[in-house]
């Protein structure tokens, strides 16, 4: 499938991989990227790139939280009134609330459990949100298929669309992110169940798997926590770049013979 030309939704735009991505589209000839964020550093990101490309991209920021229902539609309605209908999404917005799931108080002998609200909170942004944001385009892209009187979809007309959520080298596991490595677990069940239904219409569905990458949510994590826990399991010895991620995210979008999971993770092998 070409990026060039096609209409883009990215949440998670201001910052890091979903940053990147918008560029590297940019670049590659999108005809429109919507760059989704709770931050306005998504009006400051779409004007950069719209400077540096001239008239042949447009960049738009809208600027919310994915979790409103309201807001992913208006996003969508406005994509496809001023653009063309959307068909690449890359819900990459995210966040961690990493502890312990069980911290035992060694004075009192007392457990406390991990945050319900907490995980709901996560779960909310990480999970339901990309699948919703997903689950939105396809929807359209479905619609104008039946008002253009197009049935099942057919190899002959080319793939319509490309979804790709982006999961985590956690979903495999990873000490104090019991929320966060649960809700990047559910997304690979979810890919694969929008790749079977979602194909009816023409739409791939894949996650990328990232290992740690040099954007603000690892970087808060601190240098002592990277230095000891990351950079030692990581066979490269450094962080991944964004530009690396969004690079693995466009070979995703763009050749269709794809389907399932990629892991960009810079060799990860943990420890016991
Ligand atoms: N950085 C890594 O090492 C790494 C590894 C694996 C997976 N990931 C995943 O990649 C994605 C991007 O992560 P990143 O490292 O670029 O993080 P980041 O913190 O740099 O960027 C995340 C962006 O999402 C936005 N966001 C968060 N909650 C939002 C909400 N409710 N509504 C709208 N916007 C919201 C933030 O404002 C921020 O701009 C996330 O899904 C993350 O889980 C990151």
């Amino acid at each position: 499938m070409q990026i060039n030309g096609k209409v883009a939704v990215i949440t998670g735009a201001a910052s890091g991989i979903g940053r990147a991505l918008a560029q590297e589209l940019a670049q590659r000839g999108a005809k429109a990227i919507a760059l989704v964020d709770r931050t306005d550093v998504a009006t400051e990101i779409a004007n950069s790139i719209n400077e540096r490309a001239g008239k042949s991209v447009v960049a738009v920021p809208f600027v919310g939280d994915v979790t409103n229902e309201e807001f992913r539609k208006k996003v969508f309605d406005d994509m496809t009134a001023n653009h063309g209908l959307p068909t690449i999404c890359v819900p990459a917005a995210g966040i961690t609330r990493d502890k312990l799931a069980i911290r035992l108080d060694k004075t009192t002998g007392k457990a406390t459990i991990y945050s319900k609200e907490e995980f709901q909170l996560v779960l909310d942004v990480n999970l339901t949100a990309p699948i919703y944001w997903a689950l939105e385009m396809i929807a359209r892209i479905a619609e104008d298929r039946f008002a253009r009187g197009l049935k099942r979809w057919d190899p002959s007309e080319g793939v319509q669309g490309a979804i790709v959520l982006i999961g985590s080298i956690s979903s495999q596991g990873n000490r104090g992110q019991i929320s966060y490595s649960a809700t990047k677990a559910g997304l690979e069940g979810a890919a694969a169940t929008l790749m079977m239904e979602a194909m009816f219409y023409g739409v791939r569905s894949s996650v990328l798997h990232p290992g740690f990458t040099d954007t603000p949510m690892v970087r808060s994590m601190g240098n002592e926590y990277i230095e000891k826990h990351v950079l030692p399991y990581t066979l490269l010895k450094r962080l991944i770049r964004p530009e690396e991620i969004a690079d693995a995210l466009c070979f995703l979008i763009s050749n269709s013979a794809v389907s399932g999971e990629l892991w960009a993770d810079a060799g990860w092998s943990p420890s016991a």
